[in-house]
């Protein structure tokens, strides 16, 4: 029985499960400290990624200032640095940021260790939160959705079933997704209403043997 499970009628702090995710590799492993998942390393999943990403961030004549929210082991986040003005990248798990920290240069690159749903979060122009909704409860994507509103983008990616699903069927946070349920995040239905200006869906990858879908959208929010 997991440590999380001991204590069924209280869920664990979110830290604290993310921090035991890590602990003991709930989410794989390679030969680094620190491994964020098959999502985060899958070539398939990430050189799209990180080229539509590219191709967004480019597309502006003065680059933006990007927050990264859960930035887990930094292999995806490490790829865009270059195109931004200023990269702040974002975790719950303290030992994971002082890693990144240790191991990641950049003279336009901070990490800092926050709680995404309960802290105040920097300032700038885009966030990308990358598979990091889908593990919260519905109660701290509240949270993350009700401060999205400060920034102009929004790039989100999530894992969702695929075909047709009930949206945001309530979970306690941690190292699964709604998946199991049928069900995935979708930020625009009810209880999160998010309302931007303007929805792109930027990539959409199917996972073999039906295991869902990777979906990645811009939201222009203001
Ligand atoms: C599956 S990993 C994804 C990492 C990265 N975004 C990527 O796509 O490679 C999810 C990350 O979100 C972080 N996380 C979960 N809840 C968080 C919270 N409330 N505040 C900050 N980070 C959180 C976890 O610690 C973990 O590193």
């Amino acid at each position: 029985m997991s440590l999380r499970m001991q204590n069924a009628k209280k869920p664990w702090p979110t830290k604290k499960v993310m921090e035991q995710i890590y602990d003991v590799n709930l989410w794989g492993s390679n030969d680094s400290e620190f491994y964020s998942g098959f999502g985060s390393h899958n070539p398939d999943l990430v050189e799209p990624y990180i080229k539509v990403l590219k191709t967004f961030l480019s597309s502006f004549n003065e680059p933006l200032t990007i927050c990264d929210l859960g930035c887990g082991d930094f292999n995806i986040g490490k790829q865009l640095v270059k195109f931004s003005k200023q990269f702040i990248a974002i975790d719950i798990v303290p030992s994971l940021i002082a890693f990144n920290t240790k191991t990641f240069k950049a003279y336009n690159l901070k990490f800092a260790c926050l709680d995404i749903a309960k802290d105040a979060l920097p300032k700038a122009d885009c966030v990308i939160i990358r598979q990091v909704l889908q593990h919260l409860s519905n109660a701290e994507v509240q949270k993350v959705v009700a401060k999205l509103a400060d920034y102009k983008y929004v790039i989100l990616t999530e894992h969702l079933p695929n075909g047709s699903f009930t949206p945001n069927i309530d979970i306690i946070s941690g190292q699964g997704i709604r998946l199991k349920k049928q069900s995935g995040l979708d930020i625009l239905q009810a209880p999160f209403n998010f309302k931007p200006k303007g929805i792109q869906e930027l990539l959409s990858y199917n996972l073999k043997n039906n295991k869902g879908v990777i979906v990645t959208w811009l939201f222009e929010v203001f």
